[in-house]
């Protein structure tokens, strides 16, 4: 049941701690700096040339960012939306690993995609919620994110441990590809290991119910973000109007000037996210929307400049830019909930949203 909480989607924001410590419980061996991921032999993906990523709605984010993490590390690799494979896949060969990221492991989407990359000789594997699933039994490897069952149709806890074990898992093809560890992955290791506490931090403090109810009769919702920020803005964006039925769009930081200004007035707050990947660029696209008179909210630790020019503050802990998204990310997804709690919106079943979606 939901307990003391009064929806399935607020216990499962809550449960993020424990249900990452799971995913990551005997998996990141500190030792051995080459195996960030023990789930897989030493050089299990020595000969992957590059890295195709599937996956549909809040999935394709985490691959997304799975994909952009694994481009820095320095391997080939791109995430495409399920749904588009038929239509617009790039060429696979047998160096070719594509890895279909479903929580549910049924996505109808995701499955033909997996089917199609399978026919045409990639390599496969599957990032999944559940075991013995479809696309677990059909991958050629499985990684579990043994986040446990999730009620609420807006996925929350499984976005978030998928987004974490995608990171391991980059590190591992790339440390294998390279056939040695990527230049940051021994500062990585540590706060992976300490991302349950820095949830725990974030859940304790949120200001999010306050910057909810401030903003709550605006007219339109825009998140921004670059380099692992950016698919943490797409997300917002979709929990956004999955579960309030506002307008809300996520961009990256730079593009607001190439259109998406022109929707830019005081009735549009913009919630900027801070990775520590060039985040000055992100603060001066948030500051051309506040000349425009947006509303500006920087997700960031609290020593960060765009506190100073920023109109609100969501915090998080300093960490890792490989990771500080995420934590971001949980700020938004109670910004999410407690806007759609001040609507009286039923936010574990919104309309015409199916959990596990079986139809191309
Ligand atoms: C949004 C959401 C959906 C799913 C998508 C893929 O909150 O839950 O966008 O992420 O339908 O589902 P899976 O991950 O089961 O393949």
């Amino acid at each position: 049941g939901k307990g003391e909480y009064d929806h399935f989607m607020l216990k499962e924001i809550h449960e993020q701690p424990t249900s990452l410590a799971q995913a990551i419980e005997g998996r990141i061996d500190t030792r051995n700096d080459r195996i960030a991921l023990s789930d897989f032999e030493p050089g299990t993906f020595d000969d992957v040339e590059s890295v195709q990523f599937v996956a549909c709605g809040t999935s394709y984010h985490a691959a997304l960012y799975g994909s952009l993490g694994l481009n820095q590390a320095g391997v080939r690799s791109t995430a495409l939306l399920a749904n588009e494979y038929s239509v617009s896949a790039p060429p696979v060969d047998d160096d070719t690993l594509v890895i279909a990221v479903t929580q549910s492991g049924e996505t109808a989407d995701t499955l033909n995609a997996l089917r199609q990359a399978t026919a045409e000789g990639a390599r496969t594997l599957t990032v999944t919620n559940v075991v013995g699933s479809t696309a677990a039994r059909e991958a050629d490897d499985a990684l579990f994110i043994r986040a446990g069952p999730e009620i609420g149709v807006a996925a929350t806890k499984t976005f978030s441990s998928q987004a974490v074990m995608l990171t391991l898992l980059c590190q591992r093809i790339a440390a294998d590809r390279q056939g040695e560890p990527p230049a940051d992955l021994e500062s990585l290791l540590p706060a992976v290991e300490s991302m349950p506490s820095a949830l725990d931090e974030v859940l304790d403090s949120s200001d999010a119910a306050a910057i909810a109810r401030q903003y709550d009769d605006s007219q339109s919702y825009f998140f921004i973000g670059r380099g692992l920020g950016f698919p943490v803005a797409l997300e917002g964006a979709l929990k956004f109007k999955e579960i309030t039925y506002e307008h809300a769009e996520g961009f990256a930081s730079g593009e607001l000037k190439h259109g998406p200004l022109a929707l830019v007035t005081p009735d549009t707050p913009v919630f900027a996210i801070f990775t520590g990947q060039e985040d000055e660029k992100t603060l001066k696209n948030a500051e051309e929307a506040q000349t425009r008179g947006a509303p500006v909210v920087a997700v960031c630790p609290d020593e960060h400049a765009a506190v100073a020019v920023a109109d609100e503050h969501l915090a998080i802990p300093d960490t890792n830019a490989k990771l500080a998204g995420l934590l971001a990310n949980v700020q938004l997804q109670l910004v999410s909930y407690h806007a759609a709690d001040l609507l009286d919106r039923p936010i574990d079943k919104p309309r015409n949203l199916a959990k596990s979606v079986t139809v191309e």
